[in-house]
C-alpha cells in the first residue's frame, strides 16, 4: 500500500497527449501533411520503422478514452491540435472537418466534466510551412503561427479556457534542427537559436490574440525543464553546466519572464545569434497566466575543449553510481528516476520567476509493460515513480509553489517520436494491432489517489 500524496482542494488531475502521437488519421478528411508525416514515412528515421499513421486512432474514436478517464476521475485532458488538420497548408484555407473534430472532442470532455488544456503546437508543423519557410527558421512562420492560433481560439474559445501555445521549444528546435533525430530531421546547428527565437515570438504573438479575442483565457507556455549537474565537482564542468543549464532552460525562462537572453551563453554564441528585432523582447515577454512544467529526469554535463562554442557535452543516459550511494533506477528511456528534481525546479521557479502559477504539464515514465496471465498490466515502477514525482510537487506547494495540477504522461501508451511504438509511457496499455485498451494498475492507483484526495474533503 503506498501512501497518496495530498494537495489543496481543486487541484486538477489530468493526463497529456499530443495530436501525431495518438489520432492517426494522417490523411484523412482534407488534412495537410505535417513534418512527422513526412518524417515518419521516411525510411531509417523510426527506429522501429513505424508510423502515426493510424497512432491510438482517436480521430476516430476519441469517446473510448474520455470514458477511461472519467472511470479513473481525470478531471483535466491535456491535448494537442495538429496544426495541419486545421489549415492544410498552415494558412489560408480552413479545413471545417478538422475544426469540427476538435470541437466535437472539446464538447465531448466538458460532457464528462473534464477540463481541456488545448496545446497548440505539439511539434507537428504543417509541411507547407516546411518547404516554404524551413518551419520556425523563418520568421514568416511566428507571424502565420499566430493566425493559425486565432482560427482556433475563435471556434473553440467559447469552451476552452486554458491554452498552452507551444510545447517544449528547445526539444523542438534542438532536437528537430539541430541534432535530427526528430522531425523535420535538419542537421543545421546554425539555424538552432534562429528556431528557438521564432519559436518564442510565436509564443508571444498569439498570446496578444488569444487575449485579444478571449479576455477570460488563461495563457500559458509548456518547458521542459531540465535539472543540470556538472559531472565531476571540477571548474571546467562547472561552467559546462551553466552553459548548458542556459541553453536548455533559462534561455526559454529568461525572454519569456526578463524578456533578455542570459547575456553569457549569447557572448559565447557569437555569429550564431537570434536575428532579435527591434520590439521582439517585449512580444515575448508579455505576461503570461500560467507556466506548464513538463519535468522527467536529470543530466550531468562534462567539460569537452573539442565541442565547438559550448565546449559541453549533457549525458543523460546512465551512468557509475556514486560510491556509498544507493544505485540509480532508470526508466525504459534510459532516464534516470530523480524525483527530488521536480522539487528542485518548482521551487527555483518560484523564486527566481516571481511565483507564477505553475502546472505540471507532463510527468511519467516509460517501462517494458506487458499483459500478464490474468489480463492485466502490472506496472509497479510506474506506480513507485508517480508516487515519489507527485509527493515531491505536494512538497514544493507546502513549501510556497502555486502548483495548481498535475498531468501524467500519458494517458496510453503512443507513438514515442523517434522510438515509435515500442516505449509505453501510458497508464492505459493499448494493443497497437486491436486499439484494445486495458487500464494499468498505475491507472487504477491514479483513481485511489484521487479517491483519496475527495474522500478528504479536496
Ligand atoms: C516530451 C514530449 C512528449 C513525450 C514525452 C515522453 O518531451 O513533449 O510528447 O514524448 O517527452
Amino acid at each position: 500500500m503506498t501512501e497518496f500524496p495530498q494537495f489543496p482542494p481543486g487541484f486538477l488531475f489530468g493526463t497529456a497527449t499530443s495530436a501525431y502521437q495518438i489520432e492517426g488519421g494522417w490523411h484523412e478528411d482534407g488534412k495537410g501533411l505535417s513534418i512527422w508525416d513526412v518524417f515518419s514515412h521516411t525510411p531509417g528515421k523510426i527506429k522501429t520503422g513505424e508510423t502515426g499513421d493510424v497512432a491510438c486512432d482517436t480521430y476516430h474514436d476519441f469517446q473510448t478514452d474520455i470514458d477511461i478517464m472519467r472511470e479513473l476521475g481525470l478531471n483535466a485532458y491535456r491535448f494537442s491540435i495538429s496544426w495541419p488538420r486545421v489549415l492544410p497548408l498552415g494558412m489560408g484555407e480552413v479545413n471545417p472537418k478538422g475544426l469540427d473534430y476538435y470541437s466535437r472532442l472539446v464538447d465531448a470532455l466538458l460532457e464528462a466534466e473534464i477540463t481541456p488544456f488545448v496545446t497548440l503546437f505539439h511539434w507537428d508543423m504543417p509541411q507547407a510551412l516546411m518547404d516554404a519557410y524551413g518551419g520556425f527558421a523563418g520568421r514568416e512562420t511566428a507571424l502565420i503561427f499566430a493566425d493559425y492560433a486565432e482560427v482556433v481560439v475563435r471556434h473553440l474559445g467559447d469552451r476552452v479556457k486554458h491554452w498552452i501555445t507551444l510545447n517544449e521549444p528547445w526539444e523542438h528546435a534542438w532536437l528537430g534542427y539541430f541534432v535530427g533525430e526528430h522531425a523535420p530531421g535538419r542537421r543545421r546547428p546554425w539555424e538552432y537559436f534562429r528556431v528557438a527565437h521564432h519559436e518564442l515570438l510565436a509564443h508571444g504573438m498569439a498570446v496578444e490574440r488569444i487575449r485579444a479575442l478571449s479576455p477570460d483565457a488563461q495563457v500559458g507556455i509548456t518547458l521542459g525543464m531540465h535539472t543540470i549537474e556538472p559531472a565531476r565537482p571540477t571548474a571546467k564542468d562547472r561552467e559546462a553546466a551553466r552553459l548548458a543549464d542556459q541553453l536548455t532552460n533559462t534561455f526559454f525562462l529568461d525572454a519569456i519572464y526578463r524578456g533578455r537572453y542570459p547575456a553569457e551563453l549569447m557572448r559565447r554564441i557569437r555569429f550564431l545569434r537570434p536575428p532579435i528585432q527591434p520590439g521582439d523582447m517585449a512580444i515575448i515577454a508579455q505576461p503570461i497566466d500560467f507556466l506548464g512544467v513538463n519535468y522527467y529526469s536529470r543530466g550531468f554535463v562534462s567539460h569537452r575543449w573539442y565541442i565547438p562554442l559550448f565546449r559541453a557535452w549533457l549525458d543523460e543516459g546512465p551512468r557509475q553510481p556514486e560510491p556509498g550511494a544507493p544505485p540509480p533506477q532508470y526508466t525504459a528511456m534510459g532516464w534516470e528516476v530523480y524525483p527530488q528534481g521536480l522539487y528542485d525546479w518548482l521551487m527555483r521557479l518560484t523564486q527566481d520567476y516571481g511565483r507564477p502559477v505553475l502546472y505540471v504539464t507532463e510527468n511519467g515514465a516509460a517501462f517494458d509493460d506487458v499483459v500478464s496471465k490474468d489480463g492485466r498490466v502490472h506496472d509497479p515502477d510506474r506506480i513507485a515513480f508517480l508516487q515519489a514525482y507527485m509527493s515531491q510537487a505536494a512538497r514544493a506547494i507546502q513549501d510556497g509553489a502555486d502548483l495548481r495540477g498535475y498531468f501524467i504522461w500519458t494517458l496510453m501508451d503512443n507513438f514515442e517520436w523517434a522510438e515509435g511504438f515500442s516505449k509505453r509511457f501510458g497508464i492505459v496499455y493499448v494493443d497497437h494491432r486491436t486499439q484494445q485498451r486495458i487500464i494499468k494498475d498505475s491507472g487504477y492507483w491514479v483513481r485511489e489517489l484521487i479517491r483519496h484526495q475527495q474522500a478528504s474533503g479536496r
